[in-house]
């Protein structure tokens, strides 16, 4: 076994060399950007000479700023596709800036903070499936002199809010719009029906009085990230959905495997107030302990058929998904990467008992396989370590699928910097996944009491700017237990800082950004960068801007800046038209402190909004 002074000292080279190459450049020295790049990703990236070339995609940068608005490169354009509030059907109603909607209109609209997206077609209909993360409530209530919900209306409102939008969409005189009152028009909200597939079905753990069977969970909700199967279903990915349990009884004392989950009795921030609790008694902890149980999920929805329940597949684990990778192995079991975004929590891997078969529906893949928790040692190396009793101590699979997170402590996973996006390389069998921040690493261990070292996967006390993870399985093989791994990006700012608070040289003034969360290529092998960070454009973010998406190329390691959102936005999710003609981009949260006006501009109330990025001359992205 390697010791830990030993991964102290190999990381301390790795942390030097970024700090001595930062100097060179700090220096002025003669050698080129890309000489640069070229010499420090050979130094903390893993050789790449044997991988296939893709096309770089070619546009020209554009300046960090902080407007109200969307700035794309020189030769593109873009448009709102649908924002927060928008009718899907015709008896609903236009959004109203009033009143910010009622309950009934909020069923029949879009929803709000629109995360993970992914596009499907059938036939010549083009469906978008989005997920609308949460509300803000200081804005969905902003109607209100508390600024928060105060009738059983807004409460129903809120729980409408959330969930899943499907909508079709249409290209028509040079936009994409939604087709009102479409058959595959649907909204999932938090009292949608779903079923619970896999280990946790039926479990006393999910059992509730309303469920007594413990089978059918009433809705989702936090659904954060999203993921894509090849038989063409949905994946969304509860996140958060802690923050709408809170008890009646403040005397109650939550569970050691509630307080792992941030399950408390109260929620401290005025921002996560939804009060759902005291209309629905189904979220008070104190009465339905395990009501909370029955979130958590990665949930698979098909697109196509709106009158199909959601399905919530224990298999994958419980904890917070961010999203879902999805890779067909070279025999054809399907493997899934998943981050949970937690400070100090894991990045999960599984792998399905049967094997993709394209003959079949292989609707089931997802419901029977194996989990594993990755484990990333000192040597930049790593093994995926597989959750089972004997593995964790735990009695069953299904205690497993519902307390991940205390079966992940248990074997010692390395406890990350907030895991978020994954996504593998087309070309390659590189996986990717986004450390976004730590403000506790070195500092304080995660919910668990998991030590959260200075290591190197996470090699900086109090991460602000987060960076981004690579792993190779052995022998491109996904079901491997063994892999390596190396830093693609540490996010930083050398125009403050000389030290590794500078970032990897891949970061410069003409790219400044940090948090790095939205991750996905696209199929011709770009990597596409969406940052949820602080904003304030000052001291370590100077520079900075509003959040925004870059792209990076994955060989040289040049990442360059394509977008920047609206004031106090986050830029996440993102998927492409069939004929890659267009970028669809979620924009989430403008003003959410209250000052934005996106998109509809004037005084208007901010929304949320997915839009349209096309190129001028039509031809396609990549
Ligand atoms: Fe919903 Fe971790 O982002
Ligand atoms: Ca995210
Ligand atoms: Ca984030
Ligand atoms: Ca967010």
């Amino acid at each position: 076994m390697i010791k830990r002074h030993t991964m102290q000292s190999e990381f301390s080279l790795i942390a030097n060399t970024i700090i001595n190459r930062r100097k060179f450049v700090v220096g002025g020295a003669t050698f080129s950007t890309m000489t640069l790049l070229t010499g420090l990703t050979s130094l903390i990236s893993t050789a790449k000479e044997d991988k296939p070339h893709h096309r770089s995609f070619q546009f020209e940068d554009v300046p960090a700023n902080t407007n109200d608005t969307v700035l794309v490169p020189k030769g593109f354009h873009w448009h709102v596709v649908a924002s927060w509030g928008d009718p899907l059907w015709s008896n609903g109603s236009e959004f109203n800036r009033q009143t910010r909607g009622s309950a009934e209109s909020q069923k029949l609209a879009f929803g709000d903070n629109n995360d993970g997206m992914e596009l499907f077609s059938k036939d010549a209909h083009t469906i978008l499936a989005v997920n609308n993360e949460y509300t803000n409530i200081e804005i969905m209530y902003g109607n209100r002199t508390s600024k928060g919900p105060e009738t059983f209306d807004d409460l129903a409102k809120g729980k409408a809010a959330v969930g899943v939008s499907i909508m079709e969409i249409l290209r028509q005189s040079n936009r994409w719009f939604i087709v009102k009152d479409s058959e595959f028009n649907r909204r999932i909200t938090a009292d949608t029906p779903t079923q619970i597939t896999g280990p946790a079905r039926g479990h006393d753990l999910v059992k509730t009085n309303i469920d007594p069977r413990g089978t059918t969970p009433l809705g989702t909700w936090a659904n954060c990230g999203s993921g894509r199967t090849p038989w063409g279903t949905y994946l969304t990915c509860e996140e958060n959905f802690n923050h709408y349990f809170a008890s009646s009884n403040p005397g109650y004392v939550p569970t050691k495997e509630m307080r792992r989950y941030g399950i408390q009795t109260n929620r401290l921030h005025q921002r996560e107030k939804y009060g759902w609790e005291n209309h629905d008694e189904r979220f008070d902890i104190s009465k339905h302990p395990n009501e909370a149980n029955r979130f958590g999920y990665l949930v698979e929805i098909n697109p196509l058929d709106p009158s199909s329940s959601p399905k919530k597949h224990s298999a994958l684990g419980r904890f917070k998904h961010e999203n879902a990778a999805v890779v067909l192995n070279l025999d054809n079991h399907l493997v899934v990467y998943m981050g949970d975004d937690e400070r100090g929590e894991f990045i999960y891997r599984f792998v399905s008992s049967k094997p993709y078969n394209s003959k079949q529906k292989n609707t089931d893949l997802l419901e029977s396989g194996r989990l594993y928790v990755a484990k990333f040692l000192d040597n930049m190396r790593g093994q995926w370590i597989e959750l089972t009793s004997e593995t964790t101590g735990m009695r069953s699979q299904a205690e497993i699928c519902i307390h991940t997170r205390l079966a992940g402590s248990s074997v010692g996973a390395t406890t990350m910097d907030r895991p978020e996006w994954i996504s593998v390389d087309p070309n390659t069998s590189d996986v990717y996944c986004c450390l976004t921040n730590n403000k506790d690493r070195g500092k304080e261990p995660n919910a668990g009491g998991d030590a959260t070292p200075i290591d190197g996967p996470n090699p900086r006390r109090g991460n602000k700017y987060g960076q981004i993870i690579r792993w190779t399985p052995d022998g491109n093989d996904h079901r491997n237990l063994n892999f390596s791994w190396d830093l693609f990006l540490l996010a930083g700012n050398p125009t403050v800082h000389s030290d590794l608070n500078a970032g990897s040289a891949n970061m410069n003034k003409d790219n400044l950004f940090n948090c790095p969360d939205g991750l996905a290529f696209d199929t011709a092998g770009n990597l596409w960068i969406q940052t949820d960070g602080n904003y304030k454009n000052e001291g370590d973010f100077s520079g900075m801007g509003n959040n925004q998406m870059l792209v990076a190329n994955t060989e040289t390691g040049e990442i360059k800046r394509f977008l920047v959102g609206p004031k106090e936005c986050e830029v996440t999710g993102i998927t492409w038209s069939t004929d890659k003609t267009t970028l669809f981009v979620g924009i989430q949260h403008p003003g959410e402190r209250g000052n934005s006006h996106f998109p509809d501009g004037g005084n208007s109330v901010p929304r949320s909004s997915v839009i349209a990025i096309e190129r001028d001359d039509g031809q396609a992205f990549g």
